[in-house]
């Protein structure tokens, strides 16, 4: 080719190779100032900033030796907005203000003028809002980004511009955490275009695994074009499963769907989604990776689950549904029903009123057209509840403040139909969002200081016996502060009134979340301080005839664990708050070890509430951002834990994979086992572990766990776990034998995933 002609050639494809932005950015991750308290004026760019304090962004303002545990601070910077950004700019759709994420809400404003509030852009000119904080949309990991179009009145282009954030936190780490690139650049095309395959989780079909993957330009101008390249290979096999290219082209506003379907294996596949621009540019990657099932299908017979102990306070009231599964109807017999108990033959339903101290043996049979199991359960009448971790569902991970007396009555109701109650779930618990907010006018309680509800739950007497009706137990949550974490009216000062109120709803459970006790307690390190508001409560709690099951909130303070117990809880949160990243469920899980000595029957510790199926802490839900093998550790390591097992998602939108993870029963055993034996990492080699902890039959339950990023083969050598011999193996997941085991154990795990094995052993 003559030189000219290719010169040419080379600047035309040069031209087309460009990406459409200039893709320069601003970055806005250092040199922050920071103040705790509140005060709109904060907002001013031309604020002299007389006690503000330089801020490290990306960790909490708890880390850089500011204590406040809730409420308000406000952060502001100074950034020049370089003219050229927007001039060599092709788009032109807007700049993108981006300051990664918030713990828990915010409200941004840019050159004095408000921009938005928790990720929502607002029209020049608006007015702060000073229940900003009140959103449910803010918690937790949304990023926050604010479009504004280049034109905007707000923007001083070739300036200086002040950008000042308000926020507020609810509990645990507070601040702007980062987690994103915090940085203030034009929009490209690969922000205009949606790519988000996760959120239309696989569907299960036959034996098929369904997909569909929509692809959305959120342009007004732009014409999508371009080639999507999907790929998908095994994890354990690296076995192929899927190539595909598609040429895609999609108008401004409009969307392209994408669907293909795989036949189902027995382990997860990834898929990797990659859109090339036609333009250029970086090309949009997007990682999923597909469910598989291991549960083995339920039987037609009955099975008998759930614990094989009981406690009970005497004298109170009793209730108890048999968790069996098998095809309905069951019918259920009971001998050694001791006192008053009742049993409903159809329901398994035991209700009544507890016996005198002792220990009573439950004979339970369950049959139906298919055969029969029996089981005995012992009812242990005395001071002692929650013998084995409590088992159910909570509000907070998958509605937040969003919460409403509908949506705790149709989690029940999925507990029956979905048949989760068969399987030992069987709390189902509010959270925070039912009473008054603290700050509004109206009062919070009645003359003779009775807690009022506020309108998500207008009838608490009402939706206890909605619950208890489905055989369940029913959960309550509150603060020992003036205020719970979400801001609504807390216990301090009305202990009392409080815990009769419950039992008048009947309570079964509650969760005492320390929130702004901090306002109350001044020092955090004195022991004495920690447990006073937990005794207070646990005394006001002893008053009322009712087993409630006490759990403390405190994060782990003062080492709860050493003396929960003592302070009348029965299970107590070892940690700050779980999110349903690998990043958050492996810092916590495989972190609990100093505790372990601490957990036994009637003393629990928690590491937290599932992530599993749709979570979201707040009213728009997405699928738990872990994947699949990072849910089957979940299970596996908090069941080993000798965890509570509290879901934390929508129950109404179980999905098939989910539903399969939560009613293994051979799993959900080694959680409710009696001995009550919390598991210790017994083996760490590279980015293995195994975790063990002995049962009440004589055997072992181990998990070995694989952190690491690809599919590892282990030889588990079962000597260091103590199994000498040739002990039976049982995998646990799929309920199979593998028969004896001698010397070392191979097993074949996936990233982030775990096998989880039984050995027998006599005694
Ligand atoms: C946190 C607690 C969460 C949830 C939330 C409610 O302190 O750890 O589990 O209860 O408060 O505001």
């Amino acid at each position: 080719m003559v030189p000219f002609l290719r010169r040419s050639l080379q600047a035309i494809l040069l031209l087309f190779a460009l990406p459409l932005a200039s893709g320069e950015a601003v970055r806005l991750d250092g040199g922050w100032t920071f103040k705790p308290g509140d005060n709109p004026a904060w907002a001013a760019p031309s604020l002299a900033e007389g006690g503000w304090k330089p801020i490290k962004v990306g960790l909490a303002w708890q880390k850089q030796g500011y204590e406040q545990l809730q409420g308000h601070a406000w952060y502001r910077l100074s950034f020049t907005l370089p003219e050229r950004l927007r001039q060599d700019d092709r788009l032109k759709e807007g700049l993108r203000l981006s300051i990664g994420q918030v713990a828990d809400f915010d409200e941004c404003y840019l050159n004095g003028q408000r921009v938005g509030a928790n990720g929502q852009v607002a029209p020049p000119d608006s007015a702060p809002d000073p229940d900003f904080w009140k959103a449910d949309e803010g918690l937790p990991g949304r990023p926050r980004v604010y479009v504004l179009r280049p034109d905007d009145p707000r923007l001083r282009w070739g300036q200086v511009n002040v950008l000042a954030v308000r926020v507020y936190m609810v509990s645990g780490w507070g601040g702007l955490t980062g987690g994103e690139p915090m940085e203030a650049r034009m929009i490209d095309h690969a922000d205009l275009t949606s790519l988000e395959p996760a959120r239309e989780p696989f569907a299960f079909e036959g034996a098929r695994l369904t997909k569909r993957v929509l692809l959305t330009n959120r342009s007004s101008r732009w014409q999508l074009r371009g080639t999507l390249e999907i790929q998908g290979a095994g994890l354990l096999s690296g076995q192929p499963v899927l190539a595909r290219r598609l040429q895609v082209r999609v108008a401004p506003g409009g969307h392209q769907e994408v669907r293909f379907a795989i036949p189902q294996r027995e382990e997860a596949c990834r898929f990797t989604y990659r859109l090339r621009f036609q333009e250029g540019g970086v090309p949009m990657e997007r990682i999923e990776e597909s469910p598989y099932l291991l549960t083995p299908k339920t039987r037609r017979a009955p099975r008998i689950n759930g614990p094989q102990v009981l406690g009970a306070r005497p004298g109170n009231p009793f209730l108890w549904t048999i968790p069996a599964s098998g095809q309905r109807p069951l019918r259920f017999k009971v001998q050694g029903l001791p006192g008053d108990l009742r049993l409903d033959p159809a329901s398994g339903m035991i209700e009544g009123t507890t016996p005198p101290a002792g220990t009573y043996p439950l004979r339970i049979q369950a049959s139906n057209a298919h055969g029969s199991d029996t089981r005995t359960v012992d009812l242990v009448a005395g001071p002692r509840l929650a013998l084995t971790p409590p088992m159910g569902w909570n509000s907070w991970n998958a509605w937040g403040l969003a919460v409403d007396e509908e949506k705790v009555v149709a989690s029940a109701r999925t507990f029956v139909e979905k048949g989760l109650r068969d399987h030992g779930w069987n709390y189902v618990n509010i959270d925070d969002g039912w009473e008054i907010p603290e700050n509004s006018a109206a009062p919070k309680r009645e003359a003779d200081g009775r807690i009022r509800v506020n309108g998500k739950f207008p009838d608490m007497a009402r939706l206890g016996r909605r619950i208890h009706e489905q055989g369940l137990r029913f959960g309550i949550y509150s603060s020992p502060g003036p205020a719970t974490c979400g801001g609504y009216t807390g216990s301090y000062g009305f202990e009392a009134q409080d815990a009769a109120s419950y039992a008048a709803w009947g309570v079964d459970y509650l969760k005492y979340d320390w929130c702004s006790y901090s306002t109350v307690a001044k020092n955090l390190t004195s022991l004495e301080e920690l447990q006073k508001p937990y005794r207070k409560m646990d005394q006001a709690l002893r008053q009322v005839n009712r087993d409630i099951v006490y759990s403390l909130c405190q994060y782990g303070m003062g080492d709860v664990w050493t003396w929960g117990e003592a302070a009348g809880g029965q299970l107590w949160r070892t940690t700050y708050d779980i999110d349903d990243t690998w990043k958050k469920l492996s810092a916590i899980g495989f972190a609990q070890t100093a505790n372990a000595a601490y957990a036994g029957p009637g003393h629990w510790n928690d590491p937290d509430m599932l992530v599993v199926g749709w979570v979201g802490w707040g009213p728009s839900l997405h699928p738990s951002r872990l994947t699949p093998d990072e849910q089957y550790t979940h299970l596996s390591l908090w069941s080993l834990l000798a965890a509570p097992l509290l879901i934390g998602c929508d129950l109404t939108r179980l999905d098939a994979f989910t539903l399969n993870l939560l009613t293994n029963d051979e799993v959900l055993a080694v959680d409710q086992d009696r001995l009550g034996r919390q598991a210790t990492p017994v083996i760490q080699e590279g980015s293995i572990q195994v975790w063990a902890r002995e049962l009440s039959d004589g055997g072992l339950a181990f998990g070995v766990f694989n952190l690491g990023e690809t599919a590892a083969t282990y030889r588990v050598d079962l000597a260091k776990l103590g199994l000498q011999g040739s002990p039976q193996l049982r995998d646990l997941w799929r309920q199979k034998d593998l028969g004896p085991s001698a010397g070392a154990h191979p097993v074949r795990v996936a990233p982030h995933g775990v096998v989880l094995l039984k050995a027998s052993r006599a005694r």
